[in-house]
């Protein structure tokens, strides 16, 4: 029987990739082309999406109230530890599968298999989160200028409330525009890792200068009362406690767990160590420094957004928009519905350029069917992951309703965040002897406060969406059992 706790040793990856590097896979191998500089801006680019245009102010409305502050900077608490966990398996293992790879080299092929699959959710199912939310910025955009949309191809046929957890009947027949945007952009990812970074750097610098503008636009409405909550004498910051995760500090965790997918997308970076430069060094600098501008861009937004819109006013799908209208700000309203338009664009780039890259390390390893690692010999991209995951990703953003999607990419993104946090100490007791161009001060602090914080935050989601998590877990085990221990490269070498 095939050995489910084989490990990988940091030789035999460098050795596989190598010889991925010599053409083994009927191509040329992936080019090596992006900067430090194009790593930080794919992980802005990852980062700042339908989070923080959107959930703020359901996060704000529902959990927190003006403390989703707090939530936003409990958040960047989970995502700083988990991010510099992150950073030294990075510059330790710098191989492109991420945490899939990490728990290959440090836990064994199972634990792998599991988190290789437990990304699906992360990745695929936060491409399809946000392409459904590029859709709704883009219908409506659109309806600004007077284009209006045959509403049944704009909408999933069942929209599901994740607040009462109910379904109901939208009328729609597919979601169109969603499924275009993931396959224009998977075009491209097939096209060239330069040609996407460049692409996804221009959207970056036109996501941050809206946000820019919005910030000193808005700064100087900014009223204290709205920090000062309805309904609370003591004119506290957190309004007062009204049930389990409905304000007072269960809500303000409740919020920290809503807006904990606003950070998502820094950690796709280290599926990128294969066309880095000099990924050793630059991993790092590209997690870190991606996670703290947007850190910082968050807590500005959240501290402008409640001290311009009295909390309870900002459960929409538009907070921003909402907010212009309340800083008196009116014009700026369709130049940030179309920075918002072409913000989402990049966050999806960098969610399926993530997700092909575990996929393709996946099938390298024999735990996927292999025709999915190979390269095309031109683009030198993984063609044929992107293509499949592409059509996969724009198949479920057709049908599937948001509301489904979003706390599960959560839950998926923090269950790896917690395995990497625990690989990074048993690499540190098994392997202390490996170069670490990146090593984290203080780990015996850090990781095991990344990997509690990470679980706390998992148990400020629904248990529905557990058992949603544990159902998605079942299948992938199911699928290692009938498929990947069979094909398993590694196991079958310590035959
Ligand atoms: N962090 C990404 C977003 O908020 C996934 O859209």
């Amino acid at each position: 029987m095939a050995d489910i706790w084989v490990r990988k040793s940091l030789s035999d990856l460098r050795e596989e990739a190598a010889v991925a590097e010599s053409e083994e896979h009927g191509g040329g191998h992936l080019k090596r082309s992006l900067s430090a500089l194009n790593l930080v801006a794919l992980g802005v680019g990852g980062i700042v999406g339908a989070g923080i245009f959107v959930l703020t102010g359901h996060a704000a409305a529902a959990n927190a109230g003006p403390a989703v502050l707090l939530s936003f900077v409990l958040g960047a608490f989970a995502c700083a530890f988990a991010g510099l966990c992150y950073a030294e398996m990075a510059s330790t293992v710098p191989i492109s599968g991420s945490a899939y790879t990490y728990a290959y080299a440090t836990i064994g092929e199972l634990p792998a298999w599991i988190i290789g699959w437990d990304l699906i959710l992360e990745y695929a199912v936060g491409a399809v989160t946000v392409a459904i939310g590029w859709s709704g910025y883009f219908v409506s955009l659109l309806a600004d200028f007077g284009i209006h949309l045959p509403p049944q191809l704009t909408a999933a046929p069942l929209a599901y409330d994740s607040a009462l957890r109910t379904w109901s009947s939208t009328g729609a027949i597919v979601n169109l525009p969603a499924m275009a945007i993931v396959a224009a952009i998977s075009a491209l990812l097939v096209v060239g890792i330069q040609e996407s970074a460049r692409f996804n750097t221009v959207i970056v610098a036109i996501k941050l200068a809206v946000i820019a503008i919005f910030l000193v636009c808005a700064a100087p409405m900014v009223s204290t009362a709205n920090w000062v909550t309805a309904g609370n004498p003591d004119g506290a910051f957190i309004p007062p406690n009204a049930g389990t995760g409905i304000f007072g500090w269960s809500g303000v965790l409740r919020g920290a767990a809503v807006v904990f997918f606003a950070y998502i997308g820094f950690d796709a970076i280290s599926t990128t160590a294969q066309e880095a430069k000099n990924p050793q060094r630059d991993l790092p600098i590209g997690i870190l420094g991606s996670l703290a501008i947007c850190t910082l861009l968050y807590v500005a937004v959240a501290f402008v957004l409640t001290g311009i819109v009295p909390y309870d006013q900002l459960n929409v799908p538009d907070p921003i928009a909402v907010g212009i209208d309340a800083a008196g700000i009116g014009w700026l309203s369709p130049i940030v519905k179309l920075g918002i338009v072409t913000g989402l664009t990049s966050v999806i780039l960098v969610l399926l350029l993530g997700q092909t890259r575990v996929l393709r390390a996946m099938a390298h390893d024999g735990l996927m069917p292999k025709r999915a690692a190979a390269t095309h010999p031109r683009f030198r991209t993984p063609h044929v992951a992107t293509i499949v995951i592409g059509i996969l990703v724009a198949g479920l953003a057709g049908v599937l309703p948001i509301g489904l999607v979003g706390e599960l990419v959560s839950i998926g993104t923090l269950f790896a965040f917690a395995v990497v946090c625990v690989a990074v100490l048993v690499m540190r007791i098994r392997h202390p002897e490996y170069h670490r161009p990146f090593r984290v001060a203080a780990i015996w602090l850090v990781a095991p406060a990344g990997a509690a914080v990470s679980f706390v935050l998992m148990l400020g989601l629904p248990l529905d969406t557990w058992l949603r998590l544990g159902g998605w877990l079942a299948i992938g085990l199911a699928i290692y059992a009938v498929y990947g221990r069979h094909h398993s490269k590694a196991a079958q070498r310590v035959k």
